[in-house]
Formats: C-alpha cells, sequence, structure tokens
C-alpha cells in the first residue's frame, strides 16, 4: 500500500517520529509492524507506535543508525508528503488477553509496541497490573514520559519503571525478575534489543525454576542484505553440482546449492521483497511453487507453517523464498510470484 509523509520530527537526540495516512484503511493489531521503503530502495521493519486511528494515521518511532539506509540516508532527505511503499501489518506479537499481571520490556525503540498496546488496552485493563521496563542508556533518551506518566496517575494497574543500563538496577530483565511475584499467571512480552530477549527468556523460562505462563517477544533484528540471506555455502561435493536453475514464471535464474530461493531471486536483481531480512516473519518473500515441486522441497519449520497460516494471499503451493535452501534435487524447481510483488514486477516485465 502507499502511504503518504503526514509529519516527522524528532523525539529525541536519536529517535524521529513519522505519522503516515495510508492511501486506503490499514487494519492492525497493536503491537504489530510494517515493512516500509521508498518504491525502488531498501525496505525495513518498523513497530507502529500508535493505537488504530480514527483517520487512519500511523506512527513509527525510528532510531537514528548513522549511515543506515533507511534511517539516516531516506530519512535525512524525508519531506512531508513524499510517498512510501508500506507492506503490512506484520508479526504476531499482541497484548495477552485475560487478567493475568502483563511485564513489558523493551529496550530504546523496542518501547513502540507497548505504546501502542497502552493506548489501545488500557481503559478496559484499568486495574489489571501492567508493568513496563523500558531501558535506555541515559535519561534523555526516555522519551515518550509524559503520556506514560499520565497513564500512570490515572489507570491504578499501570506502572512505568524506567531503567538505566549500567545503574545499579541492571538491565530491565534483571529489574522485572527481581519484582516478579506470581510466574505462574504472568505473561511477559519483550521487544527491542535481541540479546536481551535472548537474556529474559532464559530468566524467565528456560532457566526459571517457575517459568512465567507466556512469553513472547519481536526482536529488532538488523536486516541483511541478498549476500547475508544466502546460507553458509555447502560443503563441496565433487559429485554434486554446485548450481541449479529456477523457473520464476517461465524465466530462468541461476541459483547456488546452499543458498536460499530468495538470495538467488535478489541476485538474479528479481523483485521479491524481503522486509524482514529472511527471519521468516513478514512474508513478503512469498513464491507459488508449480505442481509437484511442494513435495520436492524440504518440509516446512514451525515458524514458516505457522507465518503461512495467517498470510491470506498464501495458498497450498504458497513457501516463503528465504526459507528453502536449494539443493541439487532441485535442478529446474519452477515457481511464480504471488500478486504481492505486482507492483514491482511490472516493472521488472
Ligand atoms: C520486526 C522488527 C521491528 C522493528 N521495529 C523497529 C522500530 O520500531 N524502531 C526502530 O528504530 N527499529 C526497528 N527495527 C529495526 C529496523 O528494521 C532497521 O533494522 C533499523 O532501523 C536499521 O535500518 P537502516 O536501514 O537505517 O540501517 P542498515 O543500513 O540496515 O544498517 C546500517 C548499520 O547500522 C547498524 N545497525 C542497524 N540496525 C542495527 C541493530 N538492530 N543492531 C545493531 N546494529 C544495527 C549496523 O552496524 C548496520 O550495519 C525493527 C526490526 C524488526 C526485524
Ligand atoms: S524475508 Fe521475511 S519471511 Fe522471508
Amino acid at each position: 500500500m502507499r502511504a503518504t509523509l503526514h509529519s516527522i520530527r524528532w523525539l529525541s537526540d536519536d529517535v524521529r517520529e513519522l505519522v503516515l495516512k495510508p492511501d486506503d484503511d490499514f487494519y492492525f493489531r497493536p503491537g504489530q509492524y510494517v515493512g516500509i521503503g521508498r518504491s525502488s530502495g531498501a525496505h525495513r521493519c518498523y513497530s507502529l507506535a500508535c493505537a488504530p486511528a480514527a483517520d487512519n494515521s500511523l506512527a513509527l518511532h525510528v532510531r537514528h543508525w548513522p549511515g543506515g539506509e533507511f534511517s539516516d540516508r531516506v530519512l535525512s532527505r524525508a519531506r512531508i508528503g513524499d510517498e512510501f511503499d508500506i507492506t503490512g501489518p506484520l508479526g504476531t506479537f499482541a497484548f495477552p488477553s485475560g487478567d493475568g499481571p502483563v511485564v513489558m520490556l523493551a529496550t530504546g525503540t523496542g518501547v513502540a509496541p507497548f505504546l501502542a498496546m497502552l493506548a489501545a488496552f488500557l481503559p478496559a485493563n484499568r486495574h489489571r497490573r501492567i508493568t513496563l521496563y523500558w531501558g535506555a542508556r541515559e535519561q534523555k533518551d526516555f522519551y515518550a514520559t509524559d503520556v506514560l506518566d499520565a497513564w500512570e496517575a490515572t489507570h491504578a494497574g499501570f506502572q512505568f519503571v524506567p531503567v538505566l543500563s549500567g545503574s545499579q538496577a541492571g538491565y530491565v530483565q534483571h529489574a522485572a525478575a527481581r519484582a516478579l511475584s506470581e510466574p505462574a499467571h504472568t505473561h511477559v512480552l519483550a521487544c527491542g534489543n535481541p540479546r536481551m530477549i535472548q537474556d529474559a527468556y532464559g530468566i524467565f523460562v528456560s532457566e526459571a525454576a517457575n517459568p512465567v505462563a507466556t512469553f513472547t517477544s519481536d526482536a529488532f533484528e538488523a536486516a541483511c542484505d541478498a549476500a547475508h540471506i544466502a546460507a553458509e555455502p555447502c560443503a563441496p561435493d565433487s559429485a554434486q553440482p554446485d548450481s541449479v536453475r529456477l523457473s520464476l514464471d517461465g524465466r530462468f535464474v541461476a541459483a547456488r546449492v546452499g543458498e536460499s530461493i530468495l538470495s538467488a531471486l535478489k541476485t538474479a536483481g528479481l523483485p521479491v521483497m524481503s522486509v524482514c531480512g529472511g527471519k521468516a516473519s513478514c512474508g513478503t518473500c512469498l513464491v507459488e511453487l508449480e505442481a509437484g515441486w511442494i513435495q520436492r522441497a524440504a518440509p516446512c519449520s514451525r515458524t514458516e507453517r505457522d507465518l503461512l497460516a495467517c498470510l491470506p494471499e498464501a495458498g497450498p503451493s504458497s513457501r516463503l523464498g528465504c526459507q528453502i535452501r536449494i539443493t541439487p534435487e532441485l535442478d529446474g524447481l519452477a515457481m511464480r510470484l504471488p500478486s504481492i510483488h505486482h507492483t514491482k514486477k511490472e516493472s521488472f516485465v
């Protein structure tokens, strides 16, 4: 979908807020994210930082990475009225139902989906125990304290705990673990730095004597380009060919054994998106395998199966291009690009 940049402003020294107005109605669940980019450039993922609004506007909080393709190069030139392509909504990160305590762990702009969830669900969960632990390096990095303090003052069950990293409190996951009182009923949500999420998973689930009721997370992984999406090449085997030919909509594409279908299509300059960089979380690298090939490709992992089940455009022959590794047996594999890629495909054809 196309979206117009309605406003852009700095929320702190290194976080910008973008407000976009999509051309059409855009439905999402607080906690989800979108892919965004200029039609010809890199696409990146950003969590929606607002609740669904009557005027259909979408807010994103983008941390500035010096030299970063989107957060620096694209945004430093962005002007009100510019058009972006957005993909989504994506992801399954969501506010837990029920009345058990909720612990939110955020680092940096990982607070964005929690701001969306709190704006949408606090009014109906006024007395539910919800604690947001937000970690940052310096006090000035807590850029949304006005709204969080206001929610704390008006919602008896809500508490906001800022955690300065390197302080005595340790990191957000440590501060939250110390205060945890009824793990069996508590839902933990974690968003932001992948290392924080991994550590929190250990503390609250895999190494916990009393694991929490549920643990869900969204890791802000850095995007990978096509070169990184390629798998480690398989060990050379002189009896096996090291490349195969794929057929896409009747055209031939060379692919190296060991790389992913997505990598082969990108290397060939074909118009597949890959908003999450090959992490099986966005669904934008969808391909349709032609009859007979679905049985010959390696079966879906559980993650891929779960994501395909959520994608309205996926059918029985759909697969994620980033999840299929090329093997010699896939020589001749025939596939199509589904309509989600068609705006870009037209320019290619
Ligand atoms: C599901 C999901 C949701 C996301 N939501 C948000 C969000 O709400 N707000 C937000 O600011 N970002 C979010 N991100 C990260 C975002 O998608 C980009 O990766 C990030 O903005 C950098 O993009 P870029 O094009 O500016 O930099 P790139 O050109 O991709 O990277 C440039 C350099 O910056 C550094 N870099 C970039 N990202 C990271 C990182 N995460 N960790 C360490 N180094 C890094 C690396 O050195 C990298 O080489 C999310 C990522 C995912 C997967
Ligand atoms: S690139 Fe995101 S699921 Fe394949």
